[in-house]
């Protein structure tokens, strides 16, 4: 394996974003191949068996591109296919369940614990499961937030009606005395501010998006994997593709990315 190969970045669409920014920024040296599943997003309401027929397509396609390693940056993914498709590849692959779970059970002071994320995430119940096996006493309150998502995908970062659903999902882990909530789905960090307005400054907010950076700059490392040698020129250093609405989607991430995005390249992903 070539270790200035590329690292390849999925999600349902450009909530991942959130994920690759932090590898850029953990590790500038790396060169990314990104790709959001714009035209079947989202992945939160879908079950198990499509989200990982979709999940393969997209790591076949990863695959042609020689990527290096593997981020699932879709936590709705992570839950329902990381363990499945690990299995199938012979190059690392992470989720970002593992790392957020691991933060919020360090960070805790009294045991208790939310997560919030889509439907498919609250209901695999994997954040619960990993964070008993790693702490059994952990006391984990969880709520499902489908419309976030959407208010997001609207741009409706700071908006009173982003504060007003947030107010109502919230208020049934206020009465739950958490210390720590864990912000389980790719596109919740950024309406961060809001949630954590909401919650108050006592609750510590975990970001997986961190975490998982800097988990895959560990791995890479233990795997000789991390680049050494910067292709600069050669080509893009970050590549985008989705599955449809390119421009929607450049616009996007050059909001959220530090560097403008120039170009994204639309594919078939079902062919793969
Ligand atoms: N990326 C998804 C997640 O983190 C959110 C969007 C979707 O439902 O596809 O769970």
């Amino acid at each position: 394996m070539d270790r200035n190969s590329p690292i390849g970045v999925f999600d349902s669409g450009v909530g991942g974003l959130t994920v690759a920014r932090e590898i850029m920024r953990q590790m500038p040296e790396e060169r990314i191949i990104y790709f959001g599943d714009t035209a079947r997003l989202p992945y939160g309401s879908k079950s198990q068996d499509t989200v990982l027929r979709y999940s393969r397509q997209i790591i076949r396609f990863l695959m042609t591109k020689e990527v290096k390693a593997i981020v699932i940056a879709c936590n709705t993914a992570s839950a329902y296919v990381l363990e499945a498709v690990e299995r199938e590849l012979d190059i690392p692959i992470i989720g970002v369940i593992r790392a957020g779970a691991r933060t919020a059970v360090h960070s805790t002071r009294n045991g208790k614990i939310g997560v919030i994320g889509t439907e498919g995430t609250i209901s695999s119940g994997i954040y619960t499961d990993v964070m008993r096996q790693m702490r059994p006493d952990i006391e984990v309150s969880v709520k499902a937030c489908p419309l976030f998502v959407p208010l997001v995908e609207e741009g409706l970062l700071h908006d009173t009606v982003t504060d007003e659903i947030a107010s109502r999902y919230l208020s049934v882990l206020k009465g739950r005395f958490i210390d720590t909530l864990v912000l389980g789905c790719t596109h919740y960090p950024l309406i961060r501010s809001t949630l954590g307005r909401i919650m108050g400054d006592e609750v510590t907010l975990v970001n997986p998006a961190y975490e998982t950076a800097v988990e895959l700059k560990e791995l890479l490392r233990e795997k000789e994997l991390t680049c050494q040698t910067r292709k600069d020129g050669e080509e893009e250093k970050y590549q985008f593709y989705v599955s449809d609405l390119a421009e929607k989607f450049t616009a996007f991430a050059t909001s959220i990315l530090p560097n403008e995005v120039k170009e994204t390249k639309k594919i078939h992903v079902e062919e793969y």
